[in-house]
């Protein structure tokens, strides 16, 4: 399965779900507004919204090849925050390594549990799960590496990127590295909103549009299935506005809260509507 073409990034989701936009962005907003009664409107990572999600995870992508690259240079346990449904923790766990997967939402971390279930024992076994905020967390241990992919770093307010700093910090080994991947809007003149057809490895299309202005300091992003059924059955539409982080103003952010960067990596070819950079970070000394 292909790379969804808008990178699914939404805001905090808590396990009691939390409060979507039904912001008026054009095209998803006529298509929400068409279902009437009959959209479920939902987050991506809530009970309705993350079976959705984990349908459309990529594992055979530059993001995650980068990531696995980066950490195969050293050896180790791998701490993966924002973990999800495991779109980064079984490729992790399938090269060998001891993974401990962090994520806030139950939701999430049930899709992750029921694929180790499927696992290998050698591989479940080498994996821990584990409920809690990225934003503050303490599990006791320390790590050679820190993942926080698909640049979910922007689901974070200032204070909870603050405080994430301070707990990966408190967690990283003797030289150990935070990785972490940023998106920002790219050159190309794309339209406000895009819309895209995506199909999830279950063979399920979906419909998903993406609106963000060009300076805007978020997107929205609305996902929802492209067949709707005959009857009047329900629709589940999940749809989150995102918060747009400035990469140079998170690099001061970085270094005041003590973490230096050691390299930059863009992910994204020229002139694509997301630039996604992969930066390496290590605790200052
Ligand atoms: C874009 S998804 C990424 C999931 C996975 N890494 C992937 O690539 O498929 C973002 C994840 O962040 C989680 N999340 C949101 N806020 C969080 C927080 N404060 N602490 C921990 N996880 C959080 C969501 O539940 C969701 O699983």
């Amino acid at each position: 399965m292909s790379a969804p073409a808008v990178p699914l990034t939404a805001p905090e989701a808590t396990p009691a779900g939390h409060t979507p936009t039904t912001a008026a962005t054009t095209l998803a907003a006529r298509r929400i507004a068409e279902l009437g009664d009959r959209a479920r409107v939902c987050g991506l990572y809530d009970a309705l919204g993350a079976p959705l999600y984990h349908d459309l995870a990529t594992y055979d992508d530059p993001e995650t090849r980068a990531l696995l690259t980066a950490v195969r240079a050293t050896p180790g346990p791998v701490l993966d925050l924002a973990a999800g449904s495991g779109r980064f923790t079984l490729p992790l766990l399938a090269t060998g390594r001891e993974v401990t997967a962090l994520d806030l939402s139950a939701d999430m971390l049930a899709l992750l549990g029921t694929q180790l279930d499927r696992a290998p024992a050698s591989m479940r076994g080498r994996c821990t799960v584990v409920q809690d905020d990225m934003s503050r967390f303490a599990l006791g241990r320390t790590f050679p590496h820190i993942l926080l992919g698909t640049t979910s770093l922007s689901l974070l307010d200032q204070d909870g990127r603050m405080g994430l700093y301070r707990s990966v910090l408190a967690h990283l080994s003797e030289g150990g590295r935070f990785l972490l991947t940023v998106l920002e809007r790219g050159d190309s003149d794309d339209p406000d909103e895009t819309a895209a057809e995506v199909t999830g490895a279950g063979g399920t299309v979906y419909e998903l549009y993406e609106h963000w202005p060009a300076s805007a300091d978020s997107r929205t992003v609305t996902l929802l299935p492209a067949a709707l059924p005959q009857d009047d059955s329900p629709v589940t539409v999940c749809t989150d506005r995102v918060a747009v982080l400035d990469l140079p103003r998170l690099e001061e952010e970085l270094a005041v809260s003590g973490l230096s960067i050691t390299s930059r990596r863009l992910l994204s070819p020229p002139g694509e509507r997301h630039r996604v950079t992969l930066l390496t970070t290590e605790a200052t000394r």
